[in-house]
């Protein structure tokens, strides 16, 4: 039977990462993949990770058992009391409820199986674009309608508000609609608050269920409060509503897989019966999750020294990628480079949509080394001050080309 299978695509972001590390080129710059290097282009372990790492390490009370099959509790509340606040009246009438999952991806994961298999939904929405995974998810889940609303105005390289809003409104009940929760991937495009106000009340008005991919809490805007505004502002209009939390970016820890699933459900009786449900999906896929990075989030975020430190490391990158920002739209301008720059800086997050086209891209690659998705989305953290000089002359160049 294995001589029958087909050989399938790789998967592009991982794939520019293999050939950005196998190039040997003295000048090569990685714009590909979504994670943040310090000014040294280099990853950076918080130091707060750091630190309770070694005091975890010296704690002879703690062990290896397996955790719960929902999780780490001390994390998953610290991580929904994160996103929707200290004061949440959801927390508060015990309406929702939180599950510790693999990153964000398999928090997205957990909530399309429950959404499928135990609630009977079977038609999602996505943005266009969106990040690269979020179709494989739903279809893998059991989803057989994906469809996608309107998000990108390529004219203005701002929200296609109207296209996003019509869309929405012609989706049947009951669709599943994927959100962004802030610093949306890839364009680096947030509908502002007022924006976010006609979305909510178009998804209330057709009875469609939010489900909000948090990946960018603080890392965003350094800001957790300013991060979470749309989702909280759902929760509070009285939404049943999924929410899935990701600490790759805003702790660094992208390889311990850290994730939470927030559910809120109007009814708070119905709670226990959904965590059953859930625990069955969770106990056929992966039993039950790791401990290690989750122990760490729980640690930092339930310790207030700590958990100040970890603030002012999430204002230090997200004020470095501003700073990256302004420094590639400044000499973008400063070059005279055909085009308007001004996108770089109104967007926000780790990417900017740059507008360059598959074949631009290319052309970086081949002739830059500069590598970054066909789609031109630019990981602004690969940017530093030593590199950026280069890049804003190859961007010059291929878009004059
Ligand atoms: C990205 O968008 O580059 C990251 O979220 C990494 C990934 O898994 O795609």
């Amino acid at each position: 039977r294995y001589a029958e299978v087909a050989q399938a695509a790789p998967i592009e972001v991982f794939a520019v990462v293999k050939a950005f590390t196998e190039d040997t080129h003295e000048k090569k710059v990685n714009l590909s993949i979504g994670a943040y290097r310090t000014d040294e282009c280099k990853p950076w372990v918080l130091p707060v990770v750091r630190e309770t790492e070694s005091a975890m390490a010296a704690d002879t009370t703690l062990n290896h058992e397996y955790l719960p099959i929902l999780g780490l509790e001390s994390f998953s509340t610290a991580a929904m009391k994160m996103v929707l606040g200290e004061d949440s009246a959801a927390i508060k009438d015990g309406r929702a409820t939180a599950i510790q999952t693999l990153s964000g991806t398999g928090g997205l994961r957990v909530a399309a199986d429950t959404l499928f298999r135990v609630l009977k939904y079977n038609t999602f929405y996505y943005s266009d674009p969106t990040w690269g995974n979020h179709r494989m998810i739903f279809l893998h889940a059991g989803f057989t309608e994906a469809k996608q609303y309107r998000y990108w105005d390529g004219e203005s390289r701002g929200l296609d508000l109207v296209g996003m809003l019509e869309d929405l409104g012609n989706a049947p009940a009951n669709s599943v609609i994927l959100l962004h929760a802030c610093a949306h991937n890839p364009t680096g495009v947030d509908p502002t608050h007022d924006q976010w106000k006609q979305i909510a009340e178009v998804i209330e008005a057709k009875q469609l269920l939010p489900l909000f991919d948090t990946a960018y809490q603080g890392f965003a805007s350094g800001d957790l409060d300013r991060d979470a505004w749309p989702v909280r502002y759902f929760a509070d209009r009285g939404f049943e509503l999924m929410i899935t939390q990701s600490f790759a970016k805003n702790f660094g820890l992208y390889n311990e897989r850290v994730g939470n699933l927030v559910i809120i459900i109007k009814d708070p009786s119905l709670v226990v019966a959904v965590r059953s449900q859930v625990t069955l999906l969770v106990r056929g896929s992966y039993s039950n999750p790791p401990n290690h990075g989750a122990r760490i989030v729980s640690t930092v975020l339930n310790n207030p020294k700590l958990f100040e430190d970890w603030r002012e490391c999430i204002r230090i990158m997200s004020s470095r990628i501003t700073a990256m920002r302004e420094g590639l739209r400044e000499r973008l301008e400063k070059l005279g480079t055909p085009g308007v720059w001004d996108h770089i800086t109104s967007q926000i997050g780790m990417f900017s949509y740059s507008g360059l086209s598959a074949a631009q891209v290319k052309y970086l690659v081949d002739k830059f080394h500069v590598y970054l998705l066909s789609s031109g989305r630019i990981n602004i953290c690969g940017l530093t001050t030593k590199n950026i000089d280069y890049v804003a002359e190859a961007i010059y160049d291929t878009v004059c080309n």
